[in-house]
């Protein structure tokens, strides 16, 4: 949450076309308000999204320094005050941030007792003041810094520069940060997706590193002020086309993107992702306990995974993972495996951190290469989803319950994934115009209830998900069987019921003509010819749980077009949720 950019250049940049440029790269981090302030001082910022700030700069507005950021609000509401970047007094030094400062009260007291004046409700205001008073303690940068990591609590991705300074300063506790080393400039960010199009090289911070980075040279710093040497990484990154094309968002794009999407990932079993599929198979075979570790739509593709491994008589856990504490105790003999698209997620970090202390193998599927839940892996399968825009999941959901699939092949499944990609397609082209034709009176129902079972018990929660996010839609995934212990009291007259019912399964038949009897507007989704509103290729129930959701998708899409909602960036949300 929140995007960070800061550039650094000998030969000068534009801050329309190149610093904010690369901050849209990272508006899916959040797009609450977003700022800039340049090396001498030139300090801009707005409410809402990027686009109209980069329109209110002049093409000739160059710097050789600068930092950005894109805000996700936590302290403090929507205004341009919160927004970043904050200041100190006299406008010399300038911080943004990425993370959350807990003791920050306590900062601004101790502050605020010394005359230092706050204009901001955030957290972050406490940085520009704290290093002003460091400075004027008569502390060098390092020294200040050195301070600042053991009198803080909390986690922070910074950029701080002092004006007409000419580099920045960089500091980094759990929130993620990375130097890309592009032709002529460093970048530094939240994410490599920023500087992606510009350079393959980065160097990734660790936790309570810093870094100073001027024209020509960078430095990396310990937490005790000791210069450490760090590996330049040369990550690949798949790369879709990243404009939409002819699309009008990038939901329904990356939505069709799905069967080549899809091949891409199914190519790499045997090539190269052979290797480690079998070290995280031989991983899942040998180990005591499995737990998988996800949030949101992550955790459905991992419940997939968990129906699958138990039916193989694999003892396995799906935990959200901001509840985790009260689920488990790792130890050496508990296989952890997180699954996340962005890598970054830190319900998830924080407790592969715990688990890793306690000795638990740690195995996970990322979209992101180098995230931080890759780096904190023994072994990391990737989804090889492409870069998705949306802040919805889509295609990086279906590419996770592939990569469950061929794990489970690997331990014994039956299943033919070479088929998929093709009845993606299928799916996609049978299905799209019915589903826009039901959204229309779908758009206009207050709550909308989606029943499964077994495997299709999360694609109805993944599916309920998608209908609060991207339409504002009350919506209920639920256990078909749990309805009658309670829900069905809601189930009136034209409520909409969507049914998941694979391969004629008799309880949710059963199931869906007790809410019938209710009057309720049933859809059924199945894949049997004739057995269904909306009809999916033939296929096994591990399967069905990816043509079903691509439905699903399909449909809170249409609806969200027909609502006029801002579908590729809900309101209140983020694509990378790197905050408690
Ligand atoms: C929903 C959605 C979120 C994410 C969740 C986890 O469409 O995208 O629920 O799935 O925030 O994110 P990752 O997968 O990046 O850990």
């Amino acid at each position: 949450m929140c995007g960070i950019i800061g550039i650094v250049s000998k030969d000068g940049f534009s801050v329309k076309n190149t610093l904010l440029k690369s901050l849209k790269r990272l508006e899916y981090r959040g797009y609450d308000s977003s700022g800039y302030v340049t090396g001498d001082g030139e300090l801009s910022k707005r409410t809402g999204e990027i686009d109209p700030l980069i329109a209110s700069i002049n093409e000739s507005t160059t710097t050789k320094v600068a930092i950005s950021h894109s805000r996700w609000a936590t302290h403090g509401g929507v205004t341009k005050t919160n927004a970043h970047p904050h200041f100190n007094t006299d406008k010399t030094i300038f911080a943004v941030h990425n993370g959350i400062l807990e003791n920050f009260q306590e900062l601004k007291t101790t502050l605020t007792k010394k005359g230092y004046k706050f204009i901001s409700e955030t957290d972050t205001e406490v940085i520009p003041h704290y290093f002003d008073d460091q400075l004027k303690q008569g502390n060098d940068m390092h020294q200040a810094i050195k301070n600042f990591m053991s009198d803080v609590r909390g986690t922070f991705a910074i950029l701080l520069i002092k004006k007409d300074d000419n580099q920045i300063y960089a500091i980094k506790r759990d929130s993620p940060l990375v130097l890309g080393l592009a032709e002529n400039k460093f970048i530094l960010a939240s994410d490599i997706y920023a500087f992606s199009d510009e350079t393959n090289k980065a160097i990734f911070f660790e936790d309570n590193e810093y870094a100073l980075i001027s024209e020509d040279k960078y430095e990396f710093f310990n937490v005790n002020g000791k210069p450490i040497t760090k590996k330049i990484m040369e990550f690949e990154w798949t790369r879709e086309d990243e404009t939409m094309e002819h699309y009008p968002h990038y939901m329904i794009k990356e939505i069709k993107e799905q069967p080549s999407s899809s091949l891409r990932l199914i190519n790499s079993f045997e090539t190269i992702q052979n290797n480690k599929l079998n070290k995280l198979a031989d991983l899942m075979k040998n180990t005591k306990r499995i737990v998988f570790l996800a949030c949101g739509t992550s955790y459905h593709a991992s419940l997939i995974g968990s129906i699958l491994l138990s039916d193989l008589g694999i003892y396995t856990r799906s935990i959200i993972a901001s509840e985790a504490d009260s689920f488990v105790k790792y130890d050496e003999k508990t296989l952890c495996i997180a699954i996340s698209q962005s890598g970054e997620t830190m319900d998830v970090v924080s407790q592969l951190k715990k688990a890793k202390k306690a000795g638990a193998k740690i195995a996970s599927l990322v979209n992101v290469p180098f995230s931080t839940i890759q780096r904190l892996s023994d072994v990391s399968i990737e989804i090889l989803a492409g870069q998705e825009v949306c802040v919805a999941a889509t295609k990086t959901f279906t590419n996770q319950v592939i990569v469950m699939l061929e794990l489970a092949k690997r331990l014994g499944y039956k299943i033919d994934l070479k088929q998929i990609p093709k009845k993606i397609q299928q799916t996609i082209a049978i299905n799209e115009d019915k589903v826009k034709e039901m959204s229309i009176k779908l758009s206009k129902k207050r709550d909308i209830f989606v029943l499964g079972k077994g495997m299709s018990y999360p694609m109805a929660r993944e599916i309920a998900l998608k209908l609060k996010e991207i339409d504002y839609i009350h919506a209920e995934g639920m256990m078909a069987g749990e309805l009658k212990h309670g829900t069905i009291a809601l189930i009136d007259k034209d409520v909409p019921v969507i049914s998941l019912i694979p391969n004629g399964n008799e309880e949710m038949i059963s199931a869906t003509q007790e809410v019938k009897a209710r009057g309720a507007w049933i859809i059924k989704i199945s894949n049997v010819e004739g057995k269904g509103d909306l009809i999916v290729p033939k296929c096994d129930e591990a399967e069905f749980a990816i043509y079903s959701g691509i439905v699903g998708h399909l449909m809170s899409y249409h609806i969200g077009v027909i609502l006029k909602r801002e579908i590729d960036k809900p309101r209140n949300l983020a694509k990378s949720v790197t905050v408690k």
